[in-house]
């Protein structure tokens, strides 16, 4: 059976069926994905069984891969795979609540990444689904006044603020002199122009992105939390309800993802995120 590409309900998620990402995949196979990507944000494959070494290597057809700012959650053997498991699976830390807020991956560096894809290898039978929230619709369903009140404008991105508030829930350890150096502000443009498709999503998060450039603090706050707000409203959101060897690979630039609450005591969910550096235009090279 060929590859199949379904979209769901939703207008930026698409199920693919009819390959096994085990195997090695062909250039065609890999184009068809890559393409499939860019039309959809999100890409969901069922009932995968992979090595690690297979996530790694199919993550790789679509960049260089990097791992992440806090190395305790890094698998030692492979350090491209982040590892959010509430039991701390592979000789890495217990992480609950990884992802546990609307944000987009690593948006505090100055190039964030293209996307991310996460395995699910166990995952509990109730609770624990990811949300995804499509930015370019967000962005599209605003109003001309807020549109305009926007365009041109740049966000301050910084992940200490994030990590501050877990560690002083007592929910991380206190950060290094290293990571705290590390932490520094970033800017990127409120409205980004996607590289692949030319459409306008929204590029703020509730994670990462602490004010807007240029705007008093109540200002900035009151913007950044409406624009959020408007963000996750339902006809946005896609709830994915993970399954054992479920992939799913999203667009990070067009998408924002929360992870959502289940019984950590009773349940394990752990899973694995291989995440690609911010190339951009893709699509326009390979025009
Ligand atoms: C993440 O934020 O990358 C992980 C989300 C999840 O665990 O559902």
């Amino acid at each position: 059976m060929g590859l199949s590409v379904t979209r769901t309900g939703n207008t930026f998620v698409a199920e693919i069926g009819g390959v096994d990402l085990a195997q090695p995949l062909d250039e065609a196979t890999v184009e068809a994905i890559r393409q499939a990507w860019w039309d959809n944000s999100i890409l969901v494959f069922r009932g995968q069984n992979l090595t690690q070494e297979q996530h790694v290597a199919f993550s790789g057809h679509f960049g260089e891969l990097q791992g992440h700012t806090v190395k305790d959650w890094l698998l030692p053997t492979h350090p491209e795979i982040l590892v959010l498991s509430n039991r701390g699976r592979g000789g890495v830390k217990p992480l609950e609540n990884g992802g546990a807020y609307w944000h987009s991956d690593i948006t505090y560096q100055a190039v964030p990444p293209m996307g991310s894809i996460l395995y699910g290898l166990t995952v509990p039978p109730e609770g624990g689904d990811t949300l995804y929230a499509d930015m370019h619709a967000a962005y599209e369903a605003l109003d001309e006044e807020t549109k305009a009140l926007i365009a041109d404008r740049v966000a301050i991105h910084n992940y200490k603020h994030r990590y501050l508030l877990m560690a002083e829930g007592g929910r991380r350890p206190d950060p290094t002199p290293e990571q705290l150096a590390e932490w520094q502000d970033v800017e990127h443009p409120v409205v980004l122009v996607h590289p692949e498709s030319g459409r306008k999503c929204l590029f703020v998060n509730e994670g990462f992105t602490v004010s807007i450039k240029g705007l008093e603090k109540e200002e900035s706050d009151a913007l950044l939390q409406r624009l959020c707000a408007h963000s996750v409203k339902p006809q946005f959101v896609y709830a994915h309800k993970w399954r054992p060897g479920d992939i799913v690979m999203w667009d990070n630039r067009s998408t924002m993802h929360c992870a959502t609450p289940y019984d950590a005591e009773k349940y394990e969910r752990t899973m694995h995120r291989t995440t690609i550096k911010g190339i951009t235009g893709q699509r326009a090279a390979a025009a």
